[in-house]
């Protein structure tokens, strides 16, 4: 069996295939962009026969249709997105360029590479698109938790350009017949995330002793769940979920942003303890609110749990640890991605403040 996963050498695409790989002999394509947020060097200890990286656009038509031909997948999943909801609000053009018009051409060259399958291999083949809670737009302090039924009602232009990229994928299995699944999850943390989402660049920052930039009054909650579970969940629904459907996966682990910083500085105090005895908290620095940000987010996983199975296994504090463990033991791999394009976006970002 083979895969085609999109978007595969970013945080999540990375720890899925590792996941994937750790059970089972399929071989996956990974079609990769390898832009800022891509690492070629992530999955290099995986041989040929288990991994093969091809580094290209998912709105390249001819290039998509070559590997649908040449590889045969019997799975897509669609990890490939602009991701960072503060790019975005700089640049959103590369967002409507992937999310958007990158999805519509992968939904193309699906389309007629299924089109072509034999009845057998239609009713095994299966489209993933990953997406996230952010389409929903956001809860006040009482409303319920999103359910898959909830209104779409993005707010940035990140949450926007995922938006639009459901709404086709939608399409593509009522107009079409094609074989789609869609999830919708909450924030991920984990192994191998780029430092310019909160958690990894809470850590480094701290770490290092630099201020810990909290935007606005830092009572915005999102739900986080750790990778693993979010990977499990994804194969998951890859193997029973059913074709048309979308299932909102999260952790139930609903935490305002300044908790979540404070805890990382207290596990960061802990494990690393500074011999001048300060405390990474005195680090914490308000800084301008983002433009249009949410206020909160948060999951009702109701509908894997029940039609799936699907339990998150991690409890926050103890993945959150694990996570921080992760990144001081990875010290390479930080230095790596802490080239001079990390280092322009964090004085874009943050220089002002
Ligand atoms: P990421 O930014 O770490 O990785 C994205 C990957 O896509 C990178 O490897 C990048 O090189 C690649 N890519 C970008 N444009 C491409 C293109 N045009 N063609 C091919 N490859 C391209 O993102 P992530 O955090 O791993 O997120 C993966 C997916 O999960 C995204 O679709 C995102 O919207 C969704 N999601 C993320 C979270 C989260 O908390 N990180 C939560 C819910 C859903
Ligand atoms: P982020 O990791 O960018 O994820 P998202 O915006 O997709 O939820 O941000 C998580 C939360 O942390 C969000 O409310 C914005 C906030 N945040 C800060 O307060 N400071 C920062 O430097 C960053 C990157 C995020």
């Amino acid at each position: 069996m083979t895969i085609l996963v999109t978007g595969g050498a970013g945080f999540i695409g990375t720890n899925f295939i590792f996941d994937l790989l750790s059970e089972s002999r399929e071989l996956v394509v990974n079609l990769d962009k390898l832009t800022y947020a891509g690492n070629r060097h992530n999955l290099t200890k995986l041989t040929d026969q288990e991994h093969r990286l091809v580094e290209g656009d998912i709105g390249d038509r001819e290039l998509v249709d070559k590997i649908l031909n040449d590889y045969a997948p019997t799975h897509v999943v669609n990890f490939a997105a602009e991701s960072h909801v503060d790019r975005s609000i700089h640049g959103p053009r590369d967002f409507v360029d992937t999310n958007v018009l990158g999805t519509f051409n992968l939904l193309e060259s699906v389309r007629a590479y299924f089109d072509k399958l034999s009845s057998e291999k239609k009713e095994k083949f299966r489209f993933l698109h990953v997406s996230t809670d952010e389409v929903y737009g956001s809860l006040g302090p009482g409303d319920p938790p999103f359910t898959e039924n909830s209104p779409y009602a993005p707010n940035s232009p990140y949450s926007a350009s995922k938006a639009a990229s459901d709404h086709f994928v939608r399409a593509y299995h009522h107009t079409y017949g094609l074989n789609v699944l869609t999830t919708n999850c909450s924030n991920n943390y984990g192994p191998y995330q780029f430092p310019e989402k909160l958690i990894p660049l809470m850590i480094l920052n701290a770490l290092a002793f630099k201020p810990l930039p909290v935007y606005g009054d830092g009572l915005q909650i999102r739900d986080w769940l750790h990778v693993s579970d979010h990977t499990r969940a994804i194969k998951l629904v890859l193997k029973k979920g059913e074709i048309g459907q979308t299932y909102n996966i999260g952790g139930q682990a609903e935490l305002a942003n300044i908790t979540v910083v404070k805890t990382i500085c207290e596990v960061l105090d802990s494990l690393v303890p500074d011999p001048q005895g300060r405390r990474r908290s005195s680090l914490i620095t308000y800084v301008k609110d983002r433009p249009g940000h949410d206020r909160r987010y948060a999951i009702d996983p109701g509908k894997i749990f029940d039609k799936l199975g699907f339990e998150p296994l991690r409890k926050f504090e103890e993945g959150l640890t694990e996570t921080v463990k992760w990144y001081l033991n990875n010290g390479a791999w930080v230095q790596n991605v802490q080239s001079g394009e990390y280092r322009r976006w964090i004085d874009k970002q943050y220089g002002q403040n």
